[in-house]
């Protein structure tokens, strides 16, 4: 296949009819908190070095993707930030025809220095993920600290210009659900977009149960009772969260409710973990080897042929409302999110 010739292709499409368009990387499996949710406490075995795409595999294999369908790119973690010389990547990849939206998901420690490079770099959206506002709890649930830290660098990317910035929070059913309130006060206080998340079964050990999980229409009532909310029109079909704003015009909040209220039947994503797999659904069982052929010889035309096989047999869908989940060895930090 000739890609030069074939560049304006229609996007892949899934054997549901859902059009590919959105890449999320992982570029580390490494992070340095140890959330209790995510990550084991004992050291977890990391990839070794050479088993990462490297930045020249990730542009490559980016363009490929960009040229089947994909403008929106999502690096992430592990945390990505852990990553030598990241702002090389975003440079590399902010540059490719076709890359519309460059964002990253990051747990907010090491940010703060790196701001001005990611943005020069053509960063133009950052996530972060924050589960409590309380020191003592933020010590416990990541197992390390930095409150504070999170805290100015949710500030600083927000008066950077990352707008809108937005906050991850998982509330955990007795552990930090009773700061919902408070998380959507900060979200109002502090002009960023707090999205609440279900908590799902993709963490380390087996801890998760439905008890657990906070539905997302609890958390829209705790909110709607503190302060009245009604619904944003979503911008794009495929968006994970469902987002509201507050009456008063005091702010915007998001409810990513994938257990109770699946968004798969819209899903556009795509994953590629840091050893070069890539996964068509969060919870998928198997995985396509791109680094292999890649480090082998495979030409841009043999990985779209990878690539579009795979997407062709994407899942249709997650089965945790089912009997017959079953749930990938990978953990979130190893897919990041
Ligand atoms: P935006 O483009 O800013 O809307 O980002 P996003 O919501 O796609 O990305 P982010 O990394 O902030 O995702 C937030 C959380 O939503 C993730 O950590 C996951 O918990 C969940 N999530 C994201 N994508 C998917 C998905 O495809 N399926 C499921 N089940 N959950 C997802
Ligand atoms: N369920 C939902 N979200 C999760 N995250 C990590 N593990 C889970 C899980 N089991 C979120 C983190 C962060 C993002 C990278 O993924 O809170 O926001
Ligand atoms: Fe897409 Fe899988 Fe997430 Fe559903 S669970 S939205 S199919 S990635």
């Amino acid at each position: 296949m000739d890609l030069g010739a074939d560049r304006k292709r229609d996007s892949l499409r899934d054997g549901f009819g859902r059009e590919i368009g959105d890449l999320r990387i992982s570029v580390t499996d490494r992070c340095n908190l140890r959330c209790v949710y995510c990550i084991p406490e004992e050291t977890p075995t990391f990839q070794p070095r050479d088993e990462l795409l490297t930045f020249e595999e990730l542009e490559r294999v980016t363009r490929i993707f960009v040229d089947a369908g994909v403008s929106k790119i999502r690096l992430t973690g592990g945390e990505p930030l852990l990553r030598k010389s990241l702002p090389e990547l975003v440079a590399s990849l902010s540059s490719i025809p076709g890359v519309a939206d460059l964002a990253m998901t990051t747990n907010g420690i090491f940010l703060r220095d790196a701001l001005g490079a990611l943005q020069d770099a053509g960063l133009n959206r950052l996530n972060i993920s924050l589960d409590t506002l309380r020191p003592e709890r933020f010590r416990l649930l990541t197992r390390r600290g930095g409150l504070r830290i999170v805290l100015d660098a949710i500030r600083a990317s927000r008066d950077e210009g990352f707008q809108p910035l937005k906050v991850n929070v998982v509330p955990l059913r007795g552990f930090n659900d009773d700061e919902i309130v408070a998380f959507a006060r900060f979200a109002r206080e502090e002009k960023v977009v707090v999205r609440f998340i279900e908590f799902m079964p993709l963490e380390a050990g087996d801890v998760w149960s439905r008890d657990m999980l906070v539905p997302g229409a609890e958390i829209r009532e705790a909110i709607h009772d503190y302060c009245a909310i009604e619904p944003v029109d979503a911008s794009h079909a495929a968006e994970t969260a469902e987002r509201f704003r507050f009456v008063d015009g005091s702010g915007e909040i998001g409810i990513i409710a994938p257990v109770t209220r699946a968004f798969c039947g819209a899903c556009n994503r795509a994953r590629i973990t840091a050893d070069g797999k890539l996964r068509t659904c969060l919870f998928s069982l198997a995985e396509i080897d791109l680094k292999g052929p890649m480090r082998a010889g495979a030409s841009d035309a043999d990985l779209m042929g990878l690539i579009g096989g795979a997407w062709a047999a994407k899942e249709a869908g997650h089965l945790i409302n089912s009997d017959d989940f079953v749930r990938p060895d990978r953990t979130m930090s190893s897919i990041g999110g």
